[in-house]
């Protein structure tokens, strides 16, 4: 049993193999958090401490009883009006325009599996794998009910968390705020990590100390943004990734987030994790309720590795879904790099000739196939074949990439649409677009209001009617701009569009996913712009960046790569001198990053000399074999390419048998001191062959002082290590 009530004490404890997690129904029927951490047994409400705080006011029910304060206490579901002056998880505008919401203990049950999310994602287990916990609390005062919905995950050490606020009230109430994880600490200090960036330069990783005053990251853009990435860790202060106490929590959901975390005037430290309160104002009457995407948690006692690794495996097994979730992906060729926008069905053919000669498996055609689409300036939305510039129909061109036995993949957009389209000059209405007001225009095309079904419908129709021609087995879907201009003409309230444009966009995906099961759709948003939990539960890999120079991809993918799985990563081999960065690198180089994440190339085969294609289908051959360890393996940072003089991490198989380190040189000096790499995760003392020199390591000398790093001449060198181990 992972979820125990004890009657006595009134305590709810949720246990995972390495963690527990304890509330408690206290005697006013507050449900007040006790801890989360590493396993332990018992009841722990003796963390609870109370004193008289001056200017922390007390509940009526408390009496004249100054040291009983929800100022001070630690929650599960803080809200604004019980006295509790930290930033809340929940604010609700009543019906009598208050803004008070004091929910107290009704009722809650235990049940087998895990609860779904009606028209969101959510993580999945069978019923022996997973138990929920059900916990109502009422507003006594309104009727309106909060239902705090916990999964547990007992073999993943994952507990996910969700809300649902449902309006018992007689009249209209809005949902103001609504974080469906908080996280309460009463001792410790920790460090907040999150991950930054911007277009093409995606998820760089910071970590700065919890202090005084609230500290917010998030998205206000409609969708989970390059800016800032819906996952948090939170650590203590001498975590490292070996060793020490580390939370996470990544939103499953693609639109905008906020995440706060703070310390109060007792050195107590709050984190939640919730939607962006920007522009949000959920109408809700009576009767009616609303659903909160659900937050993604995990606590390792073992340092940050062991808990990206934890995130790894549930997102891997039990929120990616569909045939390829853990099949080894398809190796693509993806035209983009190739050549952008200035293309033929001819030149498409001989691109697809040259990737099956070189043994690439499938053939993407980017952007540019459809409507006028031959620059940026136009054709979004109109999703009709351009069969005068394939010089074929879609089915045909399919049929003759197919015959070179290699799979097709196709880019689309459906949420866009340029003014420049007749769908737009049919529709106007249908972007969203301020009345009276010009709207901001961001690489020149306006967003479609997918909070309406019948746009949503539209687009779905016509990109079925596109899919159904021929043998489409990959589908990239992109979006390329971030929601400005909110207003959808048939809405009751504004407050609601943005969520319900996530919402359609989960339909559509959703309907996707069930009308072609054999489709690997890769997610994309001005690369890794939408790289979030929610979009993983329909697209098992993701384009993480539009920066594909190696060198900057070692940190995008170190950032990555603590909360998303490496095989949702996608990555490419692409053209040296890099498009995006001007930095030449080799062959080797760009091969063994792109290695470490989904594996493709992306660039012109026709501009290959001999030798170059020779490595490419050494490199081929290299994933063929690794695959297997990278995707389905234990993922360990070995160092952050960030600071150090080379980034390197390796894949260690579940068995500990076999393991791929890999490394690449950064920072060049001359008369260069030696680094040494320490690997991990190995059995204890135990002797492991290195596959390509065929010497014999010791793991733990492995370990403990680590493999010199070779020094050589030249900029950006790349090594990769490969061991088996000796002993059975
Ligand atoms: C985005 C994507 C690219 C490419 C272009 C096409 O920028 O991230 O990979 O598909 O759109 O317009």
């Amino acid at each position: 049993m992972s979820i125990v009530y004890e009657e006595k004490r009134k305590t709810i404890t949720l246990h995972t193999k390495n963690t527990t997690y304890q509330m408690q129904i206290d005697r006013y029927g507050f449900l007040l958090h006790l801890y989360y951490g590493k396993r332990a047994d018992g009841c722990m409400d003796y963390l609870l401490t109370f004193y008289d705080r001056g200017f922390s006011g007390n509940p009526y029910d408390a009496g004249n009883d100054k040291t009983y304060s929800m100022d001070a206490l630690p929650q599960e579901f803080p809200s604004l009006g019980t006295g509790d002056y930290r930033t809340p998880a929940c604010i609700i505008k009543n019906t009598d325009r208050t803004y008070c919401s004091d929910f107290r203990y009704e009722s809650h049950t235990i049940k087998e599996g895990k609860y779904s999310l009606e028209g969101l994602p959510a993580v999945y287990a069978s019923d022996d794998e997973a138990q929920t916990l059900e916990v109502v609390l009422v507003d006594r005062v309104t009727g309106v009910r909060a239902e705090l919905l916990y999964g547990v995950l007992p073999e993943y050490d994952i507990i996910t968390r969700s809300v649902r606020i449902i309006n018992r009230s007689n009249g209209h109430i809005s949902v103001k705020k609504l974080a469906p994880a908080c996280l309460d600490m009463v001792g410790g200090q920790y460090d907040f990590i999150t991950f930054y960036g911007r277009h093409a330069m995606e998820r760089n990783y910071q970590r700065m100390p919890i202090g005084h005053g609230v500290s917010k990251i998030g998205s206000l853009r409609g969708s989970s943004s390059h800016q800032y990435n819906p996952a948090v860790i939170v650590a203590e202060k001498d975590t490292t990734e070996d060793a020490g106490g580390c939370y996470a929590m990544s939103f499953v959901y693609s639109g905008g987030f906020q995440s706060e975390a703070g310390m109060d005037q007792y050195y107590q430290t709050r984190v939640l994790m919730g939607l962006s309160e920007e522009q949000f104002a959920y109408p809700l009457n009576a009767g009616e309720e609303f659903q909160a995407p659900e937050v993604i948690m995990s606590y390792s006692s073992e340092g940050l590795s062991r808990l990206s690794q934890n995130l790894h495996r549930c997102m891997r097994t039990h929120l990616c879904r569909g045939k390829y979730k853990e099949a080894v992906r398809p190796i693509l060729l993806n035209s983009w790099e190739a050549s952008y926008f200035d293309f033929t069905g001819d030149s498409l053919l001989q691109l697809a000739q040259q990737a099956a000669d070189l043994g690439i498996e499938m053939f993407v055609m980017d952007d540019g196939w459809f409507g006028q689409r031959d620059s940026e300036l136009r054709g979004l939305g109109d999703w009709t074949v351009n069969e005068e510039k394939l010089g074929c129909t879609l089915g045909e061109l399919i049929g003759k990439i197919n015959d070179m036995g290699l799979k097709f993949g196709i880019w689309i957009e459906p949420e866009m649409v340029n003014e420049d389209s007749s769908l737009y000059r049919e529709h106007p209405d249908w972007a969203f677009v301020i009345p009276g007001r010009r709207p901001n225009r961001s690489r020149h095309q306006l967003v479609l209001d997918f909070s309406r079904k019948e746009v949503v419908d539209h687009i779905y129709d016509q990109i079925c009617a596109v899919l159904d021609q021929g043998n489409v087995e990959y589908i990239k879907w992109d979006m390329n701009r971030s929601l400005a201009d909110i207003y959808s003409a048939t809405a009751d309230s504004q407050g609601r569009v943005l969520y319900d444009y996530v919402l359609g966009l989960y339909d559509f995906l959703e309907r996707l996913v069930e009308r072609y099961p054999h489709i690997l759709i890769e997610g994309c948003s001005g690369g890794g712009g939408r790289f979030d939990a929610g979009m993983l539960y329909y697209t098992p890999q993701i384009w993480c960046s539009d920066n594909t120079d190696p060198i900057d991809r070692l940190e995008i993918q170190y950032g990555t790569s603590f909360i998303y799985p490496i095989s949702s990563a996608g990555s490419h081999v692409s053209a040296s001198p890099n498009h995006q960065t001007g930095r030449c690198t080799s062959m080797k180089t760009r091969g063994v990053v792109a290695l470490a994440g989904t594996f493709g190339y992306e660039l012109n085969l026709n501009d290959l000399s001999e030798e170059e294609k020779k490595e490419i289908r050494g490199q081929i051959a290299e994933y063929k074999r690794f695959a297997p360890l990278i995707q389905g393996g234990l993922y360990y940072r070995i160092t952050n390419p960030q600071t150090d003089n080379l980034g390197a991490w390796q894949f260690v198989s579940e068995d500990q048998t076999e393991a791929l380190v890999q490394a690449v040189s950064i920072r060049q000096h001359a008369n260069m001191t030696v680094d040494y790499i320490r690997i991990k995760g190995l059995k204890e003392n135990t002797m492991y062959r290195e596959t390509g020199s065929g010497k014999v390591y010791n793991s733990t000398a492995l370990r403990e002082t680590g493999l010199p790093m070779p020094v050589a001449l030249g900029e950006y060198r790349a090594y990769q290590w490969h061991f088996i181990c000796e002993e059975s």
